[in-house]
């Protein structure tokens, strides 16, 4: 993909999921990816796939976003093996399910710290490496449950509240970063199966009929359409899917 070719990507949450999937894939386009999370062996493993598949070498970066020394040390770790990055995408945050027991301290501080603080943390300090590229992009991986007037689903109000905050912080970079080269980009996935590029799933993933939940090949897709338009398209995403998206039924209140 051209407009990729040799982008410095940092890529939060790559050790699994979504955030794994979007780093191959970015590779895979040519990016040199900079994967950043909490877990060693995690990232580690998708250097791996990405060495095996793409024969790239990637950067890994211990980061923990709901704690702010964690955060300077990850940004002074880039800054010192990178003079400038071209995209950063703010995917890692943690998912709280709504239950009948009360949410500890923990998971409560967790779920909105990493999400809201950490990630405009992270944000702040990259601004400087990102505005020394020719082609910057922030990309924030928001939610269905971040859009106004969504459905709480099996969410806990925590995520929910932390979504909507994410989706304020890519509104609010996209009105302070105007006039500047940087754009803010965001997609919103609905419920999502977890697809692994390695996988049959993956394959099959296009021939899911309406109906059928979104995958995470879904929204590494929407990622990519969004960072490969012209650079004067801005693209807010929001994918859609009749299981798990924006207008799928309530579930009881427990
Ligand atoms: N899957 C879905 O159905 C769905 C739907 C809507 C939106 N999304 C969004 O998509 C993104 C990726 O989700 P996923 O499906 O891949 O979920 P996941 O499998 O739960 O992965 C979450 C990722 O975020 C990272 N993370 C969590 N807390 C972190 C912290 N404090 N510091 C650094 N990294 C942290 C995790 O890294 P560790 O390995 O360190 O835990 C992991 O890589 C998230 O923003 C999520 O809210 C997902």
């Amino acid at each position: 993909m051209p407009a990729l070719r040799n982008a410095a990507a940092v890529v939060t949450g790559s050790g699994r999921g979504l955030g794994a999937a979007l780093a191959i894939a970015l590779a895979e386009a040519g990016c040199h990816p900079i994967l950043c999370g909490r877990d060693p062996t995690g990232l580690e493993r998708t250097a791996a796939t990405i060495l095996d598949r793409s024969g790239v070498e990637s950067t890994i970066i211990a980061l923990d976003l709901a704690d702010a020394g964690s955060i300077s040390a990850a940004v002074a770790a880039i800054r010192a093996r990178h003079e400038l990055i071209d995209i950063l995408i703010n995917n890692g945050a943690m998912w709280l399910e709504r239950g009948s027991e009360p949410h500890t301290s923990a998971e409560v501080l967790g779920v909105i710290n990493a999400a809201v603080s950490g990630a405009y943390l992270l944000t702040q300090d990259l601004l400087p490496l990102l505005h020394r590229s020719a082609r910057p992009d922030i990309v924030t991986i928001g939610s269905i449950s971040g859009l106004p007037n969504a459905a709480l689903q099996t969410a806990a109000v925590p995520f929910y509240a932390a979504k909507r905050a994410q989706d304020a912080l890519a509104d609010g970079l996209a009105q302070m970063l105007n006039g500047t080269p940087v754009r803010s980009l965001v997609v919103h996935p609905p419920y999502l199966d977890d697809v692994e590029p390695d996988g049959e799933t993956w394959r099959l993933s296009p021939e899911r009929a309406k109906g059928e939940r979104a995958t995470t090949r879904d929204i590494v897709e929407a990622v990519l359409f969004a960072l490969s338009r012209p650079r004067h398209v801005s693209l807010s995403i929001v994918v859609d899917a009749d299981n798990g998206g924006r207008f799928a039924p309530m579930i009881s209140p427990r």
